[in-house]
């Protein structure tokens, strides 16, 4: 069959190759893979700058968007064949530490837990694929054109999840929330806010393509102007960080109402310095009661959390999140810039 390869560590390494057909194991699923989403995860990857291939393997098959139908579940098991499904990224480290030991992998403590398609086991990017029913989630099939945003949405749903359980340090009834970046992230992030019933308000630097108007077909308000002015003018309870850009995440930590909430999702390269006022920032910190908060990877809870989210949300507006679908054959050209919101690459 065929997969999507990289040497991790290696630019230009990107391949379709033909590789074995997987085996499952007893308690894994078959699964024929359909769609999966390219990230920016997944760019650096490519561009050697991360990822580890599994032990023995000079190779990694990349991946971890995925979505897939079960050809071939073992007896006995909760899923059929037929039933769209997900596979869970992250497995938890083999300590294991507290927190991997309690289901709460994405919280790991001591770095060793592995990853599909990045992390030292093989991703999703096949034609065929096998994952342990444990890892994996069952969709609505309503979503089979969308189910690839799934991964994304369970990332978001952590984030939200942290930011509710931050929250309740105290009193906390959050009216309004900026989200900082209209990728998918954000723009995901943007969709659960609404979900919540928030005010919600998304700023990034475009003012063409498709971003806009997505965020306005969510019910929420679209900013292009200063992330500095934007935050003194709406005072957010909330920010969800989705840029991973040095000098927005320094504005929206130092811009916070009182008891503010900053979650940061956005992953930056390291070595960008830059200038700031940090008695300034932690004085505001300390005076407000604010929290500042990073957030990453998803566990099986947040992938159900997306499954319900996703299954709410108007299938037509996370259609118009992937705008552009491109066969394994031409995989390369899913990881060239663009202004695309999110790439897929279908599998079938
Ligand atoms: C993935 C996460 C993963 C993180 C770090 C992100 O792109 O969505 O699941 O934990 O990269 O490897």
């Amino acid at each position: 069959m065929r997969a999507l390869t990289v040497t991790p560590g290696h630019a230009n390494s990107l391949r379709v190759a033909e590789v074995p057909d997987p085996t499952p194991g007893p308690r894994d699923l078959l699964v024929d893979g359909l769609a999966l989403g390219v990230c920016g995860t997944d760019k650096e990857i490519a561009r050697g700058e991360y990822g580890w291939a599994p032990s023995g393997s000079d190779h990694l098959v990349l991946g971890h968007e995925s979505l897939g139908r079960v050809a071939q579940a073992p007896a006995g098991s909760r899923f059929s064949p037929g039933d769209l499904v997900v596979g869970v990224v992250r497995r938890p480290d083999p300590v294991p530490c507290g927190a991997c030991g309690a289901g709460e992998f994405d919280m790991c403590r001591n770095g060793r837990y592995t990853e599909r398609g990045i992390k030292e086991i093989h991703g999703y990017g096949s034609e065929r694929w096998t994952v342990a029913e444990d890892y994996a989630i069952r969709l609505d099939g309503r979503l089979t054109d969308v189910g690839v945003l799934m991964e994304p949405t369970s990332v978001v749903a952590k984030a939200w999840e942290q930011v509710w359980r931050t929250g309740r340090r105290a009193w906390f009834e959050p009216r309004r929330v900026l989200v900082t970046g209209a990728g998918p992230i954000g723009l995901l992030a943007a969709l659960l806010g609404t979900q919540y019933d928030l005010d919600v308000h998304v700023l990034d630097r475009v003012t063409s393509g498709p971003k806009p108007a997505l965020v306005r077909s969510l019910g929420a308000t679209y900013h292009h102007d200063p992330v500095d002015q934007v935050m003194s003018r709406l005072t957010p309870d909330v920010v969800i960080e989705a840029t991973g850009a040095g000098s927005v995440v320094i504005e929206a930590m130092s811009g916070t109402t009182p008891y503010g909430i900053v979650c940061l999702t956005g992953v930056s390269p390291a070595g960008r310095r830059m200038s700031v006022d940090a008695g300034a920032i932690n004085r505001e910190l300390v005076l407000e009661n604010d929290v500042v908060l990073g957030s990453v990877n998803a566990n099986i809870r947040h992938y159900e959390q997306a499954a319900d989210a996703l299954a709410k949300a108007d299938p037509r507006w996370l259609a118009s999140l992937i705008t552009r679908r491109v066969p394994l054959s031409e995989a390369p050209t899913a990881f060239e810039d663009d202004d695309d919101v999110k790439v897929v690459l279908t599998l079938t």
